[in-house]
């Protein structure tokens, strides 16, 4: 349980924001199936990224994990062995759909289970295009544990049914260990670290642009070429501290090194829109992830309305998004959010349900989130409810620090999912928050 009480004199300072999420488990599965030595620093040390790594070690996979950096040997892409276990990937959604496509091309065969959280989400979106791929599972009604068949697939040539960056690298895993010249088009585009770390290791893998969608190819058997790599800091995680200094007088922060992938970037967009004061500095490549250094005053805040096409470029930050939005001035209209009903929990529901009961007025309606701060409702309960859902406890460890009452945040200990050090870092800064 997580108390979050309010702060008097604002959020200042620098913060050391951890790894990329997205990047660091790219960083543990593209070099263990790479041919050679690569060496990671500043790759994200949470729970769900130990998974990865507890993963590829069961299969045979040397990764050395030091003070400082992580090393990886990996022995090709057709070198991993048979885990001698289940493969339990804990929370992570990325973890099992990115290993349920990479595995499935492999000549063994393997199990994956997860956590209660991961246990019910949809499997189906990656498993039915894998098996146009010639892939086979047993699972239990497309939901994990999933025993995954390995056998030789076949190059497909798949346009994507939803918009997932999860579901489209699991793809491109299953497709670099086939023969031929496999094409995946995105219809709209999403989060492209896959497609960037693998073209960094040399993979057979070309991007083109058709308009507005990405038309990706990708030649399988062709070995990959290590690159050390330097994980940029997570911009998802930048955001519980973006909004506490936006929406708490007397604040000032920086936090350097943020990841500012375009298809990643949402946030910073919506809260432009929204009039925050953030500047931008510094801005450079590194292992073709644009990275650039923060700044964040406090802000007044308006109200905004924001298109569906919004979703996928922060769809992990509407929970820290409407924070933000239930206390600006003018109401917020937020769109085509369905995605979120099967993330870590139901996100739409729970955000809905915990700002109604902190007195903010707050509509769900079919798929779009409605947030209105002038109306005035009294607040229910100071009890917090998360289904075990890192981004919600945070999220609202953020809003406690804001209200004039102490929340009390259930399960939180399912923040160390993404953010270990989240409660040191806050507090550092000048949160309240206490367990
Ligand atoms: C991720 C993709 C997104 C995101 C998740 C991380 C990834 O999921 O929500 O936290 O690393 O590929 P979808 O692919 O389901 O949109």
């Amino acid at each position: 349980m997580l108390v979050s009480s309010k702060i008097l004199n604002g959020i200042n300072g620098t913060v050391k924001i951890p790894g990329d999420k997205s990047i660091s488990h790219r960083s543990i599965i593209i070099p263990s199936i790479s041919k050679g030595v690569t060496q990671v620093s500043n790759l994200l040390r949470s729970e769900d990224v130990f998974r990865t790594v507890n993963a590829f070690q069961s299969m045979n996979v040397n990764i050395q994990v030091n003070k400082d950096d992580v090393i990886i040997e990996g022995r090709g892409l057709n070198s991993l062995i048979k885990s001698d276990k289940v493969i339990d990937l804990g929370n992570s959604g990325t973890g099992a759909r990115l290993l349920t496509g990479l595995l499935s091309s492999q000549n063994f065969n393997s199990t994956l289970v997860g956590d209660t959280s991961l246990s019910k989400r949809p499997m189906a979106r990656i498993t039915k295009p894998l098996e146009l791929m010639g892939a086979k599972f047993d699972n239990n009604h497309n939901k994990l544990p999933l025993k995954i068949y390995g056998k030789k697939l076949h190059k497909i040539d798949y346009e994507l049914e939803l918009p997932s960056a999860q579901v489209k690298s699991g793809l491109i895993f299953a497709a670099l260990n086939t023969e031929g010249r496999s094409k995946i088009v995105e219809k709209k585009i999403t989060r492209n670290h896959t497609e960037i770390m693998l073209g960094s290791f040399e993979a057979d893998i070309e991007i083109n642009k058709v308009d507005s969608e990405n038309h990706i190819f990708v030649k399988g058997k062709k070995e990959l070429v290590p690159k050390n790599i330097s994980v940029p800091s997570d911009l998802s995680s930048a955001s519980f501290f973006i909004v506490a200094a936006l929406i708490n007088k007397n604040s000032f922060i920086t936090m350097n090194n943020i990841n500012l992938n375009p298809t990643r970037d949402g946030i910073l967009r919506a809260l432009n829109l929204m009039q925050a004061n953030i500047q931008i500095n510094n801005k450079r490549t590194t292992n073709g992830e644009l990275i650039g250094d923060l700044e964040i005053k406090t802000s007044e805040l308006k109200g905004c309305e924001l298109e569906s096409d919004n979703a996928r470029l922060m769809i992990d930050e509407y929970p820290i998004l409407s924070i933000a939005a239930a206390f600006a001035k003018s109401p917020s209209i937020f769109k085509g959010l369905g995605e979120l009903k099967v993330k870590e929990s139901n996100r739409l529901e729970l955000i809905r349900h915990n700002l109604h009961n902190c007195g903010i007025f707050c509509k769900a309606s079919g798929e779009d989130l409605f947030i209105d701060p002038t109306k005035k409702i009294s607040p229910k309960e100071n009890q917090i409810k998360t289904d075990n859902d890192h981004r919600i406890a945070m999220s609202f460890a953020i809003m406690g620090m804001k209200l004039g009452v102490d929340l009390y945040i259930a399960d939180s200990e399912f923040i160390k999912t993404s953010f270990p050090n989240f409660i040191g870092a806050l507090n550092n800064v000048g949160g309240n928050l206490s367990e």
